[in-house]
């Protein structure tokens, strides 16, 4: 059956069958070629998305910004500061009063269930753009970057090194699952992900010849992996006293060019960004003067190398969340 996801939320991959998430990926290929071709993309002239940030962002902003410019949308950019949000006025009114301006909303934030609830009450297509849980358009980009260097998913072995219980680790397990990867969490057991989650990740995976482990053993984690995947040890919205814990814990989890000698030689680097790899950033110097590591989460040398495919991963979250865009909005129907 050809699929169709004209007014579809985005929330968490969960929600969609590997046919879905297949097509979003091949769609984002279109889009992107046309895109280099110099393609007028404006098929959704005088539509209109909100996008709100209760987190800051520079990928996800500039992504569905540019995306919905492509596309001919007006966009409204709502900061941490500038709404009523949660302070003066419910979610629930909220996505009342964005369902009757616009035609699609965008949010980042804090808890999965607030993204939930703004898509029940809202009326139009809801998308996550990050919250502590799930982070689904980053998962579209990443995939299309893997098929891009690697010429396919399917069978692929996917170590994921770090915070394996947050938003990327956790999505990272559901889309590997949907799409019959073999997903690793290379991670100290404190840093597993949530039981539940595991569970639910290996039937689906199950159902699509996958796999799920997790492991603390870094030379078993990345032994012959096709890519490896890292993010920050530090999380947005996290406060500033758990960084000693997560440096002690996380460090034998840095990805360096030892966990890449057990890997696959052609083997990839990914990262969503930003990362912390050099002493380039107010944060990486903070760190270095109070911890003395000037590279955190993985080392400049494997950031810089030819292996690392992170600038391709963040171009293609515009393309991705143009795709994701034009599907929820019917443009392809
Ligand atoms: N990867 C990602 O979501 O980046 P931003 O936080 O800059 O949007
Ligand atoms: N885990 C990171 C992802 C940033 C894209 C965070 O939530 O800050």
């Amino acid at each position: 059956m050809a699929v169709n996801l004209t007014g579809r939320n985005f929330l968490k991959l969960l929600d969609y069958t590997p046919e879905e998430i297949t097509y979003l990926i091949d769609l984002s290929a279109k889009l992107k070629a046309e895109k280099k071709a110099h393609k007028n993309q404006k098929v959704l002239e005088g539509r209109n998305v909100a996008l709100i940030f209760e987190k800051t962002s520079t990928r996800t902003r500039c992504s569905f910004e540019t995306a919905a410019h492509d596309l001919g949308m007006g966009t409204t950019y709502l900061d941490p500061t500038g709404s009523q949000i949660g302070k003066k006025e419910s979610i629930k009114d909220t996505a009342r009063v964005l369902g009757r301006i616009y035609d699609g909303i965008e949010y980042r934030g804090f808890g999965q269930d607030i993204v939930e609830e703004l898509a029940k009450y809202s009326g139009v297509p809801v998308w996550n753009g990050l919250t502590n849980e799930f982070h689904p358009t980053q998962m579209i980009a990443d995939m299309l970057t893997i098929k891009e260097h690697l010429g396919g998913l399917k069978g692929k072995k996917l170590t994921y090194m770090g915070d394996a219980r947050y938003n990327m680790g956790n999505s990272l397990m559901v889309t590997c699952a949907k799409l019959g990867m073999h997903y690793v969490a290379c991670t100290d057991p404190k840093y597993f992900p949530k039981e539940d989650l595991v569970e639910k990740c290996r039937a689906i995976a199950a159902e699509n010849g996958g796999s799920i482990t997790l492991t603390a053993d870094v030379s078993e984690g990345c032994k012959d992996a096709d890519v490896i995947y890292t993010d920050v040890w530090v999380s947005m919205g996290e406060p500033d006293e758990v960084w000693k814990e997560r440096i002690d814990t996380l460090s034998p989890y840095q990805v360096n060019e030892k966990a890449f000698s057990y890997a696959k030689d052609t083997a990839i680097f990914m990262h969503c960004l930003p990362a912390f790899h050099d002493l380039e950033t107010g944060i990486g110097k903070k760190v270095y003067e109070k911890f003395g590591l000037s590279e955190l989460e993985v080392t400049d040398q494997v950031f810089e190398s030819q292996r690392s495919v992170v600038f391709d991963e963040a171009e293609n979250r515009m393309h991705t969340i143009k795709a994701i865009m034009y599907a929820t909005l019917g443009a392809d129907q």
